[in-house]
């Protein structure tokens, strides 16, 4: 990463909350993956309730954000230097219908992990959405600064999130991030195993052709990510891939690239409106994000640059027939 994000001595222990999920998976790869070539070390420590994929290299604890005293007693146990934190109610209809359950793990969690990474003195990296904001996207992307004005459940207890670890004080980063695609590990998590589920069920998926997103492939945004924990970077910054996309234009663009011919990609998928969906008014028709901040701090130049994204990110996401 550029000078100007700054760089710090890496930390001796890592902690990923919600290391079994879709980013937390890779969060937790991408640290072990490195471990090795950071003096010293680090351990990777990866907490969840279920151990999900687990890291080579990173070691699983049980932990339920919604026991009282279970977050001290992890902190306590693991002293980690760094804390990220993907644990999340993520999905969109389930926030719909747990909203109290919502609020506990996007707002409340990131509160008190703020306020005792604070005491603890250790870095924390809170992960945020795209899905804060609202309708009437600027035609250059949401920056940071736009107001966020969320539409649903998990949009409201994510900024509320972003805003309790930012008014804690300490060395916090908070990071948006856009529509994630790439390798669940078997588990249909995301954009494109999703896609690629249903495609070999022999289902025609329904694709959104008017709902516009910046996508990311997991494992880069797990990357930038460590770039940004490692640095000393503080406040709010959005991380997204180059294109706008619809999730249509997204599903041809993996098709093509497993090798698939245009017309035979059209032909596998269904283009529809988002007004087909019962959630389409819960989250903006336009999500894409502005990256000036990130670009400007050299975040991307270590991945080959902000627009060898896209290829690289459908390349690692391809499925050959
Ligand atoms: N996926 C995307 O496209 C996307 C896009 C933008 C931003 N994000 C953000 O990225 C972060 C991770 O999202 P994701 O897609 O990886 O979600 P996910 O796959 O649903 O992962 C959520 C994680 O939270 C853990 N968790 C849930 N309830 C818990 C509890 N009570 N105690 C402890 N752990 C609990 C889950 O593990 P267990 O169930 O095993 O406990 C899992 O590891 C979220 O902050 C989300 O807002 C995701």
């Amino acid at each position: 990463m550029g000078a100007s994000a700054g760089s710090v001595a890496p930390p001796a222990a890592v902690l990923v909350l919600g290391g079994s999920g879709f980013l937390g998976a890779h969060l937790a790869r991408a640290f072990a993956a490195r471990s090795k070539q950071e003096p010293g070390g680090v351990l990777v420590h990866a907490a969840s309730r279920s151990p999900g994929p687990i890291a080579p290299g990173a070691q699983f604890h049980a932990f339920d954000a919604s026991l009282p005293g279970a977050l001290p007693a992890l902190l306590d146990a693991l002293a980690p230097s760094l804390v990220l934190n993907a644990c999340a109610h993520a999905r969109l209809a389930e926030c719909e219908r747990a909203p109290e359950l919502a609020e506990l793990l996007n707002a409340d969690l990131p509160g008190r992990l703020a306020v005792e990474c604070r005491r603890r003195g250790a870095r924390l990296v809170q992960v945020s959405t795209d899905l804060v904001f609202g309708n009437g996207a600027p035609q250059r992307g949401w920056r940071e600064d736009d107001r966020a004005e969320p539409l649903s459940v998990y949009g409201r207890t994510k900024l509320a999130g972003e805003q309790r670890v930012l008014e804690a004080g300490g060395d916090a980063l908070v990071v948006r991030l856009p529509l994630l695609y790439g390798d669940s590990f078997g588990r249909e998590l995301g954009a494109s195993d999703a896609l690629h589920a249903a495609l070999a069920r022999g289902e025609r998926p329904r694709l959104y052709v008017d709902e516009l997103r910046t996508p990311l492939e997991v494992s880069l945004a797990a990357e930038l990510v460590r770039e940004l924990a490692r640095g000393t970077q503080r406040g709010l910054l959005h991380v997204a891939g180059p294109r706008r996309l619809s999730r249509h234009e997204l599903g041809l663009e993996l098709l093509a690239a497993g090798g698939i011919e245009p017309a035979a990609a059209r032909a596998r998928l269904d283009a529809v409106p988002r007004s087909c969906d019962a959630f389409a008014a819960l989250r903006p028709a336009d999500a894409a994000l502005d990256t000036t901040r990130a670009r400007e701090l050299g975040l991307y130049d270590a991945l080959g640059g902000f627009e060898a994204l896209h290829m690289r990110g459908l390349e690692r996401a391809a499925r050959r027939p």
